[in-house]
């Protein structure tokens, strides 16, 4: 496997902005990667800040540890940031002034393509972002799920139109002999969606990949996990920033910010609230915020990501 670990940071300029760092400050990023935000937020809570950075692949933790200077003031975990009470609670960290979590995968797990990740070149379907916590890898879903299950994974989190074709594809397929390499699962895709919608577009197995992805890693549902825990943990003043990459975290990150922000859960038409539940989060961003034309040129990757933040009470 490649070492070099090459990860190009999204919106770093409005991540400062609204996490606003200050020294002193204990600063939590939730999906470290190769550092590149945490090098800039540790540089502002310097010189008596605590930055913890938390990440579940051990490639990102190294890669990380190489670039900022570990020590009393910057700290790393390795967890899955749906543990966060766990991971922060072991740490001793008293109490939270910032959360970033910028999602999904980084540039070096989709280019070491012996991850699984990545529908370009041939690995084994693995996808597991954190292979030694054991689970469920992509080939074990391609092979044992029944089709109709496998159609609701590719359609819900791949928002695929063929998902139905492709689980009948695969159930087939499987048949046969099993799936267990990633050209394999393409070829299957590429053969079960029409020739005409292949024409344009992105590439016929993208969304099946990031369907398949999100099932390994149980990837909203942590996502949700992680939010109602940070929240928690932040000191009245504090702030949460999320940058998403598709519609069905930033619908997660959107919502749950919503509705720590509305408090009051009475059904509508009480004329007093009765329920007592107060707003804890201020929204920020009344709109996701997103890269300027720049920086996708610069940085296509950073394309699709939605970055949206809330204050705590
Ligand atoms: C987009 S990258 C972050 C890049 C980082 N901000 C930087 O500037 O280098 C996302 C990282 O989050 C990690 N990650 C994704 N889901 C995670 C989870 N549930 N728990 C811990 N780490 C996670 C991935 O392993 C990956 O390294």
């Amino acid at each position: 496997m490649t070492t070099e670990y090459r990860h190009t940071p999204v919106l770093l300029a409005e991540v400062t902005h609204y996490l606003s760092p200050h020294p002193g400050s204990i600063v939590v990023d939730g999906t470290l990667g190769g550092a590149g935000h945490a090098a800039k937020l540790a540089s502002a809570i310097a010189p008596d800040g605590l930055l913890i950075g938390i990440d579940q692949d051990d490639a990102a933790l190294a890669a990380a540890a190489t670039t900022l200077r570990l020590g009393q003031q910057t700290r790393l975990l390795k967890g899955n940031f749906g543990d966060l009470d766990a991971l922060l609670s072991d740490a001793k960290v008293p109490y939270v002034d910032g959360f970033l979590f910028d999602l999904g995968v980084s540039s070096p797990q989709l280019d070491f393509t012996e991850r699984g990740f990545s529908y370009k070149g041939d690995a084994p379907l693995d996808m597991r972002m954190d292979p030694s916590a054991g689970g469920l890898t992509a080939a074990d879903v391609v092979d044992s799920y029944q089709e109709a299950d496998l159609a609701r994974v590719i359609r819900d989190y791949g928002e695929e139109r063929w998902a139905s074709r492709i689980a009948a594809f695969i159930v087939a397929a499987r048949a046969r002999r099993p799936v267990t390499t990633t050209s394999e699962l393409v070829d299957i895709i590429k053969a079960a969606v029409p020739a005409a919608a292949r024409k344009d577009g992105p590439h016929p197995a993208r969304r099946t990949f990031q369907a398949l992805r999100i099932e390994v890693n149980r990837e909203l549902e942590v996502l949700e996990q992680a939010l109602e825990a940070a929240v928690r943990w932040l000191v009245p003043g504090g702030r949460i920033v999320v940058i998403s990459y598709h519609s069905l975290e930033d619908r997660v990150v959107k919502q749950t910010f919503a509705k720590f922000a509305q408090g009051c859960t009475c059904p509508p038409g009480l004329p007093v609230c009765v329920c007592g539940a107060k707003p804890v989060l201020r929204v920020l961003t009344r709109r996701a915020v997103v890269p300027t034309q720049d920086e996708v040129e610069r940085n296509p990757r950073s394309r699709s990501a939605k970055l949206r933040a809330a204050e705590k009470l």
